[in-house]
C-alpha cells in the first residue's frame, strides 16, 4: 500500500526552519519561521502563562474529557477577547480547535459541508497553508490581489476589482490584523469599503485573526473582525492564541461562526462539535486552559497584556530601527514601508534569487518570497541586515 504515495510538496515554511537548523555558521540569522524571540534569541513562556500552569497544576484534579467543543468556558473568554459585544453572545458557535490551522481546517470542512460549491478566495500573497489546506479539501479555490509590489502597501484598487468578482455565496478569507506574509494592512476605512462590496455579492468572510495584540493593540487589532462580525449574517472566525500568548505547541486555537440567529446557531453548535468528533474528537485542553485562566482573572491578565505591549512594543522599535538604518545606508525613504508594516512580518518585496543571496552570502534566513519575521532581529542584527539588503542589491 504504502508504495503507491508520492512525495507532498514541502511547506516552505518549515523547511527554511529545518534548514536553518543544519546550518553551522554560528552568526546566521533566523527571520523565517513565526516565532516571537526576545533580543537573547529566546521564545520566552510569558510570565502569566507560567503562572496559570502552575496554579492549575496545583488544582486541577481531573484530565477526563472536557466536551467536544472544548471546555464553554474557553470559548466565553475567546468570543469576549476577540469579539467583545458586537454580536450577541446567542448568535456565536465556537469551538477549541489545535491551534490556529485547527481552526481555519474546521472551517473549511463546515464550509464543505454547508456550501460545497463555494469558491475560497485568498489574497495573493496569504499565508501559504491556507491555499494548500484548501487544495488538499478539494475546494475551487480564486485569489483576490493584495500586495502592491512598488509600495509595498495594500493593492487596494486591486483588491476592490477582484472583489467585485466574487459569486454569491462565495467565501473570501481575510487577515483579522497583522496580515501574513506581507506585514501590509487595510484601514478600517477601507474593511468598510471591502465589506460594502461583499454585502453586496453576497459573499461571506471567513476571517484568520492569528496576530491579536501584535499589532495596533488588542483592542485595535481586534476593530477589524468586530467589524466584519457585526457586518454579516454569517461570518466565521478562525483565531490562535499560539503567538499573542506564546503557547505556539499547545496547539490552541478556537474556531467561531456567527449565525443568522439562535436556531441557526445551535444547529452550526452542533456541526461544529460533529467535526470535532469526526476529526480528532476532543480538542487540546491545557493550553486553551491556560488561556482562560488568564482571561478570566484580572492580575493574571493584567500581567499578561503587560507583556504581550512589551512584545509588541519591541518589534515596533526593531521595524523603525531597521527603516532608519536602511534609510542611512541608501540615502533614501524607499524603505519606510517596513515602519508602517505591522505584526511580526514584512514582505520586503525581493525576488526568490536575492533571499537565496542573503542566506548564501550573509546566513539571513527568511522566507523565499522575502518575508521576514521582525521579531527574529535583535538591536545587533538589525545593521548586519540593513548591510546585508544593501549589499545584495535590493
Ligand atoms: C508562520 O507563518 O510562520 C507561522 O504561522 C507558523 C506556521 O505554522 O507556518
Amino acid at each position: 500500500m504504502l508504495e503507491n504515495l508520492t512525495a507532498q510538496p514541502a511547506d516552505k515554511i518549515l523547511a527554511l526552519m529545518a534548514k536553518f537548523k543544519t546550518d553551522p555558521r554560528s552568526d546566521k540569522i533566523d527571520l523565517g519561521v513565526g516565532v516571537y524571540k526576545d533580543a537573547s534569541g529566546t521564545t520566552p513562556v510569558m510570565r502569566a502563562v507560567k503562572e496559570a500552569e502552575r496554579r492549575i497544576l496545583a488544582d486541577q484534579s481531573t484530565k477526563a474529557y472536557t466536551g467536544l467543543a472544548g471546555d464553554p468556558a474557553f470559548g466565553a473568554a475567546m468570543r469576549d477577547l476577540v469579539l467583545a459585544d458586537s454580536v450577541p453572545t446567542e448568535r456565536v458557535a465556537a469551538v477549541a480547535t489545535p491551534g490556529g490551522t485547527g481552526a481555519i481546517r474546521q472551517a473549511l470542512e463546515l464550509i464543505k459541508l454547508a456550501a460545497p460549491k463555494a469558491t475560497i478566495w485568498l489574497s495573493n500573497p496569504t499565508w501559504p497553508n491556507h491555499p494548500s489546506i484548501v487544495k488538499y479539501l478539494g475546494m475551487p479555490m480564486a485569489e483576490y490581489r493584495y500586495f502592491d509590489q512598488v509600495t509595498r502597501g495594500v493593492d487596494f484598487a486591486g483588491m476592490l476589482t477582484d472583489l467585485e468578482t466574487v459569486a454569491a455565496g462565495d467565501v473570501v478569507l481575510l487577515h483579522g490584523c497583522c496580515h501574513n506574509p506581507t506585514g501590509a494592512n487595510l484601514t478600517y476605512d477601507q474593511m468598510s469599503q471591502v465589506i460594502g462590496i461583499m454585502q453586496k455579492k453576497g459573499a461571506v468572510p471567513l476571517v484568520d485573526i492569528a496576530y491579536q495584540g501584535f499589532g495596533d493593540g488588542l483592542e485595535k487589532d481586534a476593530q477589524i473582525t468586530r467589524l466584519i462580525a457585526r457586518s454579516f449574517e454569517n461570518c466565521l472566525i478562525a483565531a490562535s492564541c499560539s503567538k499573542n500568548f506564546g503557547v505556539y505547541r499547545e496547539r490552541t486555537g478556537i474556531l467561531m461562526a456567527v449565525a443568522k440567529d439562535p436556531d441557526q446557531q445551535a444547529l452550526t453548535q452542533q456541526t461544529l462539535a460533529f467535526l470535532n468528533r469526526q476529526n480528532y474528537s476532543f480538542p487540546p485542553d491545557h493550553g486553551a486552559r491556560v488561556v482562560t485562566t488568564i482571561l478570566t482573572d484580572p492580575d493574571l491578565r493584567a500581567d499578561w497584556e503587560d507583556e504581550l505591549e512589551e512584545t509588541r512594543k519591541t518589534m515596533l522599535v526593531l521595524r523603525q530601527q531597521l527603516a532608519d538604518e536602511l534609510k542611512r545606508l541608501t540615502n533614501s525613504d524607499r524603505f519606510d514601508f517596513l515602519a508602517d508594516h505591522r505584526g511580526m512580518f514584512s514582505r520586503l518585496g525581493t525576488t526568490p534569487e536575492l533571499v537565496e543571496k542573503l542566506r548564501e552570502d550573509h546566513g539571513i534566513y527568511m522566507v523565499g518570497d522575502s518575508r521576514m519575521n521582525i521579531a527574529g532581529l535583535n538591536a545587533e542584527t538589525v545593521p548586519i541586515l540593513a548591510k546585508a539588503i544593501v549589499s545584495a542589491g535590493i
